[in-house]
């Protein structure tokens, strides 16, 4: 099937590289863009095609690169930092995911919040409960969406949430074999955090990574100073990425989320490594870890994305996490464009999760997840946008809007989302 969407079609599919029609057509043919011009460009070649008018800002689908979806129901829960919220609010929520009723329930929800907020792929922690992936999958499966997930590493857990360097290496395996190829689903060695993996499980872990070239893996580093000293402690390690890279788990398919504190050594070898980072605004300041520094990434060539982190992070909103992006850049001495932020949102968290090829810049070829920005969604952000300019119309939303902005979502083409 062939059709096409004619409306305002703003992406930034690459750093530097601002694409906008005022009146502009996007033309897809069974989920994936055939076209994207000015509509006069476009016309001509496309007469046949059914066009369907779009009112507001057509944009592509933004990506979330690092997500919990068992914390969903765990959001803005109050009074700690990291190692004590995980294990006041965190652990025992996830407790409850060796349920796969309860699992199927949160996972529905979760992916239905996603698609309201204008998020259509993501890269999402489960739980160290192998049923928690399998609800996860079938899910995104019948919602067709692009998530990359995997059973969560961690033998050095809390009582009721805890595996073996065996059970992962197993269920990993399993996984993997029964997911491989099925919709646009993929696959994350998931290690926690160093400190909740054993040695040997960390081994297993870069096993994985190396038997399955396919595959992502997906942890956290450097969040928290007092999960950094404890690191470091352990594996009489001068940095945190020791632990990791010891394991090798520090390669071109790995993305780690925060790495809040980092020297030049550990950034410098990411950048070499070709590791990405998903920055996490509203996480790092909800839990008070501290304040990302995106110029000290661009200096060593770090591929950054953007990721919400619920429930340690305050929204699902992808719109809202550009806004409190610009307020950490602030406070680190940088000025955030919005045009780059989109980017961080779209074609640059595509770029971490190894999709570039695939989604993130309405490109021809690319698949067609879009959708429709109302910039008018609030009385006060009509007011605000009001004869704005395109950047400044951006900008306002990034800043004063979240899911009510999100008037429509599109999956390969297909509405997934009416606000
Ligand atoms: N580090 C280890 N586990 C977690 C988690 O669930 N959330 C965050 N923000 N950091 C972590
Ligand atoms: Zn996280």
């Amino acid at each position: 099937m062939i059709h096409a969407f004619r409306g305002e079609i703003l992406t930034t599919p690459a750093p530097d590289l601002v694409q906008h029609y005022l009146d502009g057509l996007l033309v897809v043919e069974d989920g994936l863009v055939v076209a994207l011009g000015a509509y006069a460009d476009l016309a001509g070649r496309f007469g046949d095609v059914p066009v369907e008018p779009l009112s507001g800002l057509i944009v592509p689908g933004f990506i979330d690169t690092h997500i919990h979806y068992p914390q969903t129901g765990r959001i803005a829960a109050h009074g700690q930092q990291l190692l004590s919220w995980l294990e006041q609010h965190i652990f025992p929520a996830e407790k409850a995911f060796a349920s796969r009723a309860h699992a199927d329930h949160v996972a529905a929800f979760f992916l239905d919040e996603l698609l309201r907020n204008g998020t259509t792929s993501a890269l999402v922690f489960a739980t160290v409960h192998e049923g928690s992936v399998d609800a996860l999958f079938e899910a995104a499966l019948s919602r067709n969406m692009r998530i990359i997930s995997g059973k969560v590493l961690m033998d050095l857990g809390p009582e009721g949430l805890r595996d073996t360097p065996e059970a992962a290496r197993g269920e990993s395996e399993a996984l993997i074999a029964r997911w491989r190829g099925r919709g646009r689903l993929g696959y994350a060695v998931t290690p926690r955090f160093a400190l909740t993996s054993s040695d040997a499980q960390l081994r297993v872990a870069g096993d994985l990574l190396a038997a399955h070239g396919d595959v992502m893996m997906h942890t956290h580093m450097a969040e928290n100073r007092g999960e950094c000293a404890a690191v470091e402690a352990r594996f009489g390690a001068a940095h945190y990425i020791d632990a990791y890279d010891r394991f090798g788990l520090v390669g071109p398919r790995s993305l780690f989320a925060h790495c809040i504190h980092m020297n030049d050594a550990a950034m410098g070898r990411m950048g070499q490594a070709g590791s990405a980072i998903a920055f996490c605004p509203t996480s790092n300041l909800f839990l008070g870890s501290g304040l990302f520094d995106l110029t000290h990434a661009d200096r060593f060539g770090v591929c950054v994305g953007l990721g919400s982190d619920v429930g340690a992070g305050t929204s699902f909103s992808m719109l809202a996490t550009q806004g409190e992006a610009y307020k950490v850049c602030q406070m680190r001495g940088s000025v955030l464009d919005p045009f780059r932020a989109l980017y961080l949102a779209t074609a640059g968290g595509a770029r971490a999760l190894g999709l570039s090829d695939r989604v993130g810049g309405l490109q021809a070829g690319q698949e067609a997840d879009f959708i429709v920005l109302d910039p008018g969604a609030t009385p006060l952000l009509a007011m605000r946008t009001q004869g704005a300019g395109l950047a400044e119309k951006l900008f306002a939303m990034q800043v004063l809007g979240d899911d009510r902005c999100v008037a429509r979502t599109y999956i390969a083409g297909i509405l997934a989302h009416s606000r």
